[in-house]
């Protein structure tokens, strides 16, 4: 659904007969250097272009009709971001110039400034503007529409944008960017909360992405309009876009998200279950919520306060009737594992008696109309003012607004909703809010897209202020490209049926191909309850997402663990377990996003991205390097078919092997499975049960082996799990190879960060081996050890914490085909 605020109509209701008139550069009357890798064009009719290699792999493009461009400033782009240049030249012909790379070849038509980039290597075009830059004067708003044309390739396909809740793969739709309240959302709702204007171009095996940094509202097409162009425009702003390139597209969205910024790593803890409604009061509720964790013995790490803690829905206050001492309770729960983590909303009630408020007006923080008025808008406490995010100081005092919620009481980790900011009767601000955009002042036409990223970055800085030393834990609604670096996100206010599971799958791998990989959905549903059934695969989906919280709005029934009835508590209970397992697992993958910006979410287009049989699957993903992760969402599926890469798999539950990889592999999925395969020769890390982290103070790791006849490589990362340490290296990520052959299996490794585990010893079970009893020869560092055969035919040995290799020698035993007569599926 385009808005109408778009160019034609929008202009049309507000004047009187303007004609929508595009303009397009002309020729090129002069070429200039003004830096190293800088190269700008001048056009006869005064367009500037800036053409600017970035880092291997990245070009900026910056267009302006106006003839010279403002100051140069993005909240997306990381200030940390340093770029090495490639040796490049610049090449000039008589129908206008080539920037080349060892890679790419940027061609800049002389008439029209269109470019065509290849990839020299292939010799293909990868991508090439069609009606490339053009605008449209704004006579309304003044600046311009900016407006690209690309040709959109026969075979091209699009992932990406943050959100969207469609499909994985774009191609044939537009959207636009425009955060916004959707409550109870909808599979073509558009524009939703979140702002990312990323896109990954899939085609043919050829890969590139397109970075569109322009915060006004923005839309996107992917041959909607025209079935063989791609655009992107913006109602302000300039066109400034990043073309980002890369041999996989894995490796683009790593470029991207180093360029926006990478995220930290989380408290552990944060990446255990955590528990939200709204809301849990009073106290009494709360503790008899997790009590009801502990009684049943299903894990569970954080407890969640929703609006009702506070006195009248005023930020940074408590309901004292509700909670009469805040500060105790906090503390009996972290004592029983819980953590507590709070809401704040931006708006801050107008009341004169309300001390934020009051040091908000006093300093004039909060947004101001054009004419010098107060803005105004009613949230939950009634009329709010609402802080200027985008002024540093403003910043500054709200991080200062945390000292007793997180420096005294001791809540460990800040949800920031409603920033879209969303106002109940007209959506969110005017376009004429002032706001001060770090020092470019502007209006809320060009800030809306982040302010919700600024009021999570000072929340951020908050957690900071006073968090003693902890690493920083806040959840944010709204965002734009760059709010890894703040916060972990939730998709919204999503409800409870099949299609919005489907959704959340798709939402969530989106995003992190957006960069943001600290993603998850409300487990179950926000709006309406789920059946058993609904909410037992959502909670088995979401042991994959990294962020994982059941939350609803609980006006419409119960929705914890145990609210199912008996046989789904125990299985929810068992998919939590799994998660609990896999956390060091969970860790690694994050160490891997927040080191070198890998998603951790991998959607199978952007893996198997040579097959364009996988070019349209939106279910299946990848977890990590080495987990494939096939959900369930549909009502009664008790198997299903699936897309099984090429490469060597086992079914995670017991081992078995699939027959064969391809389209349509048909497996069996009861309700108490989460169908997961593991790539051949992948080790696993996994830790015994624990009801919450640090309940064991130093578990002891299992490592998993999984059989393959050749070589794979797999990372483990582990640190002490909070605190800024990690930052000096003070971790330990092994990498691990293994290599198998006929009859022997090892594993070797090497680590780096001087991080020392508490732990003693190491289990490394190999799994997938076959039956293989006879004269079996185990050695750890070259010491002969005993190995254990289980009942899951899995061979177990102890070794040293800081072993380096474990060999498994044997000598086979003749066996029968393994498992044959179980033919009824393909996994067997
Ligand atoms: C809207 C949020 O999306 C939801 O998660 C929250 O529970 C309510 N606001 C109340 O704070």
């Amino acid at each position: 659904m385009a808005s109408e605020e778009f160019s034609g109509n929008y202009m049309e209701k507000h004047t009187t007969a303007v004609a929508v008139v595009d303009f397009s550069p002309g020729g090129i009357r002069e070429a200039r250097r003004p830096g190293n890798g800088i190269f700008e064009f001048v056009t006869d009719n005064g367009v500037l272009m800036r053409m600017q290699l970035v880092a291997e792999g990245i070009v900026r493009f910056r267009f302006t009709p106006e003839g010279r461009f403002e100051d140069d400033f993005s909240y997306a782009i990381d200030p940390a971001f340093r770029g090495e240049l490639p040796a490049h030249e610049l090449i000039e012909f008589a129908d206008g110039y080539a920037l080349k790379t060892g890679r790419l070849s940027v061609r800049i038509a002389r008439q029209g400034l269109k470019t065509t980039i290849t990839d020299t290597v292939s010799g293909k075009i990868l991508c090439q503007d069609e009606k490339g830059f053009h605008w449209e004067d704004n006579k309304i708003f003044g600046g311009e529409v900016v407006k690209m044309a690309k040709v959109c390739q026969n075979g091209e396909y699009f992932y990406g944008l943050g959100d969207k809740s469609c499909d994985l793969n774009l191609r044939g739709r537009k959207f636009e960017l425009w955060g916004s309240d959707t409550y109870a959302y909808g599979r073509d709702t558009d524009p939703l909360y979140k702002n990312v204007p990323f896109y990954l171009s899939l085609c043919r095996g050829l890969c590139y992405g397109i970075f569109f940094d322009n915060t006004f509202r923005t839309g996107f097409d992917f041959g909607n309009d025209k079935p063989n162009v791609t655009s992107f425009k913006a109602q302000g702003g300039e066109m400034d876009y990043y073309f980002i390139h890369g041999e996989t597209p894995l490796e683009i969205v790593q470029r991207y998200t180093r360029l926006t910024g990478m995220a930290e790593m989380p408290p552990l803890w944060a990446l255990g279950y955590h528990q939200c409604k709204w809301s849990y009061y009073p106290e009494a509720t709360v503790r008899n919520i997790t009590r009801g964790f502990r009684q049943r013995k299903i894990p569970c790490d954080a407890i969640y306060l929703d609006i009702d803690y506070m006195d009248g829905y005023r930020c940074f206050t408590w309901d004292a009737e509700r909670f009469p001492d805040p500060k105790k309770m906090v503390s009996e729960l972290e004592a029983e594992g819980f953590k507590t983590v709070a809401i704040i909303d931006p708006g801050l009630k107008i009341d004169p008696n309300y001390p934020a408020w009051v040091e908000g007006i006093d300093r004039n923080y909060f947004c101001r109309r054009q004419d010098g008025a107060l803005a105004k808008g009613s949230v939950w406490p009634g009329l709010c003012h609402f802080p200027d995010f985008t002024r540093p100081d403003v910043r500054e005092w709200w991080a200062t607004l945390f000292k007793d919620l997180i420096g005294e009481t001791g809540v460990r980790g800040i949800w920031n909703d409603m920033n879209e900011p969303a106002v109940f009767e007209e959506g969110t601000f005017p376009h004429d809010v002032r706001h001060d955009y770090d020092g470019h002042p502007c209006s809320h036409r060009k800030a809306h897209n982040i302010y919700g990223m600024q009021m999570v970055r000072a929340t951020r800085q908050g957690l900071k202020l006073w968090g003693k030393g902890r690493r920083a834990f806040s959840i944010t609604r709204s965002a734009y490209a760059g709010t890894q670096r703040f916060a972990c996100a939730w998709t919204g206010d999503n409800v409870a049926s099949w299609e919005h599971l489907n959704m959340a799958n798709t939402q969530c791998q989106r995003l992190a191909t957006s960069g943001m990989s600290f993603i998850g959905s409300d487990i179950g549903g926000f709006i309406e309850t789920p059946t058993p059934e609904l909410y037992l695969r959502w909670v088995q989906l979401a042991v994959f997402h990294p962020f994982f919280r059941t939350h609803s709005s609980g006006d419409h029934g119960e929705q914890e663990p145990w609210s199912f009835g008996e046989d789904t508590t125990d299985w929810v209970r068992r998919a939590i377990e799994m998660r609990y397992h896999l956390l060091p697992t969970i860790y690694t993958a994050f160490w891997q996003y927040v080191s070198e910006g890998t998603p951790m979410l991998r959607s199978l287009p952007l893996v198997d991205h040579q097959n364009p049989d996988a070019y349209w699957r939106s279910a299946e993903f990848f977890f990590g390097d080495h987990l494939y992760v096939v959900p369930i969402m549909a009502e009664g599926e008790e198997g299903r078919f699936l897309y099984l890469p090429k490469g060597d798999w086992f079914a995670y539950h017991d081992d078995s092997r699939p027959k064969a990889v391809a389209t349509d592999i048909w497996i069996e999925c009861p309700i108490d499975r989460i169908p997961v395969f593991v790539r051949g020769g992948a080790v696993v890390p996994h830790w015994p049960l624990q009801q919450h982290v640090g309940e064991i103070a130093n578990p002891e790791p299992e490592l998993r082996a999984w059989w393959k006849n050749g070589k794979e490589t797999s990372r483990w990362y582990e640190d002490e799990g909070d605190g800024e340490q990690w930052k000096e290296e003070v971790y330990r990520d092994s990498t691990i190879l293994l290599e198998g052959e006929e009859g022997r299996v090892a594993i070797s490794r090497e680590w780096k960060g001087s991080w020392t585990p508490g732990y003693e010893s190491v289990e490394v079970s190999f799994c997938g081996i076959g039956s293989a009893e006879a004269e079996l020869v185990v050695s750890v560092d070259g010491a002969e050890r005993a190995a254990l055969r289980g009942d899951d035919g899995r061979y177990r040995v102890k070794v040293p914490r800081d072993f380096r290799k474990v060999e498994m020698v044997w000598v086979p035993v003749e066996v029968e085909v393994a498992n044959a007569g179980r033919e009824r599926s393909n996994v067997e």
